[in-house]
Formats: structure tokens, C-alpha cells, sequence
């Protein structure tokens, strides 16, 4: 088993990674939480289907009486009326300031658990316990709760760390591939921020060896919550540092919001806006054409992804309304080599246009 510490202004707890953990995850917790206390845990049914079971009899051998609150799977449901049945629920189950919320899920469960431990009588304690690859390497990291609003994405929310963050790649082998593909882009992604060795590893293999290779999924997701945990540990609340891990997320959030959040997996919006930061870079002379053509292979490399239509107009519009924009500018990370990135204000529209025909072509090539 790995462990990762996490540091923050607020709090300082572990990622703890490991084949198997969740079988264990009983002792780990009675450990981390100084003892038994009430326990919730929050998850959605495809997940409490497949690995309820295994966390229900692991917390009860250490003395835990877990109770299952379910809400509805789905980005859809990552939303305030789901935060307030989940707390009615809590209410009615007697769960009082003592409760540890157990976070069972993906980043949907995670964001919307979060920030239910966070608000719940005023605060309580939270564990989370991914089962995605996106979550288990970028959402459960950081303290970074919310839901969304009719009118954008996470509009709501809370910084709140957990306890402990408890990864078991073994929970992944039930994720559809779809899924799993798309994940590891986010570990694709911590590679260009900061980590040669870990996109060199990435470039090598195919998403099919990686789902086989237990040890190596381990080593790349570990690698992911080193990198995320470092940026976090020293700037908690998105202050230019923490902004390095948007790579890929300026013009990814674009696609999706475009797309109404229907079309792309966030990931896979995410590898298309990484290979776009590549084109940008090498339009404004940031980087030569072989990092961007070894950036554009790479993400290319695992398969096709879905067709890109956005037109410069409209992308430059949703640029303008995105939140992470300043007084109309609009940031976009880009790397200047593997493993080393910058933020660049007032790019030009020109560059976006080109890196926007560009994905336009590849998609459909
Ligand atoms: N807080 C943060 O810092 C942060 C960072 C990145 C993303 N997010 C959020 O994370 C969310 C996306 O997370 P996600 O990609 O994990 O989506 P998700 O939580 O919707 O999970 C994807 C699907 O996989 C299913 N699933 C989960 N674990 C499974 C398993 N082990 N086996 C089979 N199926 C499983 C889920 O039920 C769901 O249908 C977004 O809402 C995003 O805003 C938050
Ligand atoms: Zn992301």
C-alpha cells in the first residue's frame, strides 16, 4: 500500500492507494478516525451493486453499522435537491454531529458527499472512497466539493478536505471501458503538467495493456495523486499554482458546455482541449512542432474520440462566460516541455482558431 500525504492550510490526511484496500477499509478507518463512529455512506446504485457489499463487511468486522444512503446516478442529479434529500435522509436515520460521511463513488458522489459532510449540521466528518478512474486521481483530491446549478456547472460549493482518501484500483475493473479510457487522460494530463517519467510511460502503452497491468495502473494513478496532492498541499484554493492542473480544461469545458455536457466524456473533452493547448503553444512559438506532435500522438494514441464541431465564434463566446475568466481573459495553460507548463494570459484568437480546425480535422479523420 502507498500512502500520500495531503497538506493543506485547513488539514493534513492521506491518500492511501492500494489493491484490496476496500476489503480492509474497516481497520484502515477505525485507525484514521481514532475509533468506530456513525457511519453514512452515500453512493449511487451501479456502485453500491457491485462494491457495496465488500465495504458493508469490511466497516462491520471493525465494529462499524454502516447505513447505505443512495442517491440517482448521474451528472444530472449532482445537484442542491439531491444535497437536501441526502441530509433529510441522514436526519432520519439519527445521524447527528458525530457522523462520518463515507463517500462511495465517482466524482458525481464525491463532489455532492463532500459537500453534504461539509454542511451537515455545520460540518462532519468525510472519507472518500473513489471508484473511477477520474475520481480516484483528480476528484477526490483537493477538497473540492459542489453541485450545479440550471445555469453552469459547480457553481455552488465548498473547500472541505476528508479524513482520508482510500483508492483501490481493483474497484476499477467494473468501470466501463468508455470510462476508464477517459480517466486516464486526467493521469495523461499530470504527466505534461509535471512528470516526464510518467508521460513517458503513458505514451508507451495502449489503454487495453494499462487495464491489464494491475501494478502499472497502480504506479500511474499513485504518480497522478503525487502530483495533484503537491499542487494542492501548497495553494488549497485555486491560486495560480493550483491553476497549472486546468490544462486541457480551458478549451475542454468549452466542448462540453457546447455540447451540453451530452457529448464527451469530461475526459475525453479534456484530451482534446490538452491536444489544443499543444496547438496554441506551438502558434505562439511556446514550444517546437516535436513536443506538439509528441503531445498530439499521444493523446491521439488511445483511440478515436468523439467528433469536434465547435466553430472559433461560439468557442471564443463560451471562453468569455467561462468562470475561470478574469475581467475577459482568458487563461489557458500550455506546455513549454514534458512535465513543465505555463499559464498564458491574452492568447490570441488566431491560435485558438487554428488548434480548433485542427481538432475539427482529426476528428473526423
Ligand atoms: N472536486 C473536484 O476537484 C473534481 C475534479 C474533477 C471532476 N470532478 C467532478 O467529477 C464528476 C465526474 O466524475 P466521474 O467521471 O467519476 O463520473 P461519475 O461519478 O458520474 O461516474 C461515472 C459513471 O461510472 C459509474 N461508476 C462509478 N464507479 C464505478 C465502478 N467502480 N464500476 C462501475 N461503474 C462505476 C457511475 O455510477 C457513473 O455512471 C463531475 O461532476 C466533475 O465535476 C470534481
Ligand atoms: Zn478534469
Amino acid at each position: 500500500m502507498l500512502r500520500i500525504p495531503i497538506k493543506t492550510e485547513s488539514a493534513e490526511y492521506e491518500a492511501m492507494i492500494g489493491g484490496g484496500l476496500l476489503a480492509r477499509s474497516g481497520e484502515v478507518l477505525r485507525e484514521s478516525l481514532g475509533g468506530v463512529r456513525p457511519t453514512f455512506v452515500v453512493t449511487v446504485a451501479p456502485v453500491r451493486k457491485r462494491w457495496g457489499k465488500a465495504l458493508a463487511k469490511s466497516l462491520q468486522i471493525s465494529g462499524f453499522a454502516p447505513e447505505f444512503i443512495e442517491m440517482r446516478n448521474g451528472e444530472r442529479f449532482k445537484r442542491l435537491s439531491t444535497l437536501e434529500s441526502l441530509a433529510e435522509e441522514m436526519i432520519r436515520l439519527g445521524a447527528d454531529r458525530k457522523a462520518v460521511v463515507i463517500a462511495l463513488g465517482g466524482g458525481v458522489v464525491g463532489d455532492v458527499a463532500g459537500m453534504l459532510a461539509s454542511v451537515y449540521m455545520r460540518g462532519v466528518k468525510l472519507v472518500q472512497i473513489p471508484t473511477t478512474v477520474q475520481a480516484q486521481l483528480d476528484a477526490a483530491i483537493g477538497g473540492k466539493t459542489g453541485v450545479n446549478l440550471k445555469s453552469g456547472k459547480n457553481l455552488i460549493g465548498t473547500f472541505y478536505q476528508p479524513e482520508l482518501v482510500l483508492i483501490d484500483p481493483d474497484t476499477l475493473a467494473t468501470l466501463p471501458d468508455r470510462e476508464f479510457r477517459a480517466g486516464m487522460y486526467e493521469a495523461l494530463k499530470a504527466g505534461i503538467i509535471g512528470n516526464a517519467t510518467l508521460f513517458e510511460q503513458l505514451e508507451k502503452t495502449t489503454i487495453k495493456a494499462l487495464r491489464k497491468d494491475c501494478e502499472f495502473l497502480m504506479w500511474a494513478i499513485a504518480e497522478s495523486v503525487r502530483l495533484k496532492a503537491e499542487v494542492v498541499s501548497a495553494d488549497e484554493k485555486e491560486g495560480d499554482l493550483r491553476r497549472v492542473l486546468n490544462l486541457g480544461h480551458t478549451l475542454g469545458h468549452a466542448l462540453e458546455s457546447a455540447t451540453a455536457y451530452k457529448h464527451f466524456l469530461h475526459g475525453e473533452a479534456v484530451a482534446w482541449g490538452m491536444q489544443a493547448a499543444a496547438r496554441i503553444s506551438l502558434e505562439i512559438g511556446m514550444c517546437d512542432r516535436a513536443l506538439y506532435e509528441r503531445i498530439r500522438n499521444a493523446v491521439r494514441a488511445w483511440g478515436n474520440l468523439p467528433v469536434v464541431t465547435l466553430q472559433t465564434g461560439r468557442a471564443l463566446r463560451l471562453l468569455q462566460s467561462d468562470k475561470k475568466t478574469e475581467a475577459g481573459m482568458v487563461n489557458f495553460v500550455l506546455p513549454r516541455e514534458i512535465g513543465k507548463v505555463e499559464i498564458v494570459k491574452n492568447v490570441p484568437e488566431a491560435a485558438i482558431s487554428a488548434a480548433l480546425t485542427e481538432l475539427r480535422q482529426d476528428s473526423r479523420a
